[in-house]
């Protein structure tokens, strides 16, 4: 059994082993009703529980579509029904949800608290997002690029706005799989130099940019995200939006790139980090992104279980 706490705790070509499973399995099930059960349903009998301490409409239709489609069954769990909420310790629950599930997913605000339900737990757990990393959402996203613009060595993938969990995560995945990635970000809003640094030392192509146009420069996609997390103080909205405007995915901004897709985790705002006009227009694959989820987190939960795909 493996966790899925974070992209920069992979070994050698896991990843990869990923996009391509994500893929196969995309592929093997065409023209499926989305209810019905894989041909080989890997996980028949095994059980995922899911808790939810921050919103998500994604990360809960994926994970629990997908774990159905590979046979298996989903209990979702949000932290205000769970004595969790009234301070039952996240050892207590490791141990518990232990007897229950065969993998847990959790979404919650400190890496610490995933950490620990981690260290506690004697099945799997995945990160469903922490206000430091989303890893799920990336095997996504390069899953969804390779689909629209092929294999992502030698290409240049353009990352502008905020240095955010989403961010971080895509800086380790540089480190794993072959491509270039730009980043411009305003220097108060950096992904951690930390990240940065360990993901080169392990031979990302990490390129810091001052401005978004150089950023989008020859890219094949541009992304962006929401300019305030939910781990973000709301109050700190209009300061945000001053920072980040210049970061705005607009018209103008992807005709830089070479022929690029727009990619976005969602839930997007439009007219703040993306234009209407990009957000809605035809090299947008938002929405092949988000079903996407569902494919790699197969993927994921795959990989926990120690069903490698060849
Ligand atoms: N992209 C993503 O994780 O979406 P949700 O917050 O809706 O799960
Ligand atoms: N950066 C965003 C991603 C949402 C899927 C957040 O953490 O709110």
């Amino acid at each position: 059994m493996s966790h899925f706490l974070d992209l920069a705790d992979l070994q050698g070509d896991a990843l990869r082993q990923m996009l391509d499973a994500g893929a196969a399995r995309k592929a093997a099930r065409a023209g499926l009703p989305k209810g019905a059960v894989d041909a080989d349903a890997p996980l028949a009998g095994h059980v995922l529980a899911m808790i939810f301490e921050k919103p998500s409409t994604r990360t809960r239709l994926s994970f629990d579509l997908g774990m159905r489609q590979l046979g298996g069954q989903t209990m979702v769990l949000n932290q205000s029904d769970m004595q969790l909420g009234r301070g039952e310790s996240i050892s207590d629950t490791a141990q518990v949800i232990s007897r229950f599930a065969d993998i847990a997913m959790l979404r919650t605000g400190p890496h610490e608290t995933l950490s620990e339900l981690a260290a506690h737990a004697q099945i799997p757990v995945i990160n469903g997002l922490t206000a430091h990393s989303h890893p799920c959402q990336i095997v996504a996203d390069l899953m969804t690029f390779e689909e629209h613009k092929g294999r992502l060595s030698g290409q240049r993938l353009a990352w502008l706005g905020d240095g955010n969990n989403v961010a971080v995560s895509f800086v380790q995945a540089a480190a794993l799989v072959d491509f270039e990635l730009a980043l411009a970000v305003p220097k108060s809003f950096a992904v951690p130099p930390a990240e940065i640094e360990a993901a080169r030392a392990k031979g990302a192509k990490i390129t810091l940019c001052d401005t978004a146009e150089e950023a989008a420069k020859g890219a094949s996609a541009l992304i962006t995200d929401c300019w305030v997390s939910m781990s973000d103080d709301p109050a700190t909205a209009e300061k945000r939006a001053a920072s980040f405007a210049p970061y705005q995915v607009t018209q103008s901004l992807m005709d830089l790139g070479d022929d690029p897709i727009f990619l976005h985790c969602l839930p997007a705002y439009r007219d703040s980090e993306v234009t209407a006009e990009v957000m809605d227009g035809p090299r947008s694959v938002v929405f092949d992104e988000a079903e996407n989820r569902a494919h790699a987190q197969k993927a994921v939960l795959l990989y926990c279980m120690g069903k490698r795909h060849d």
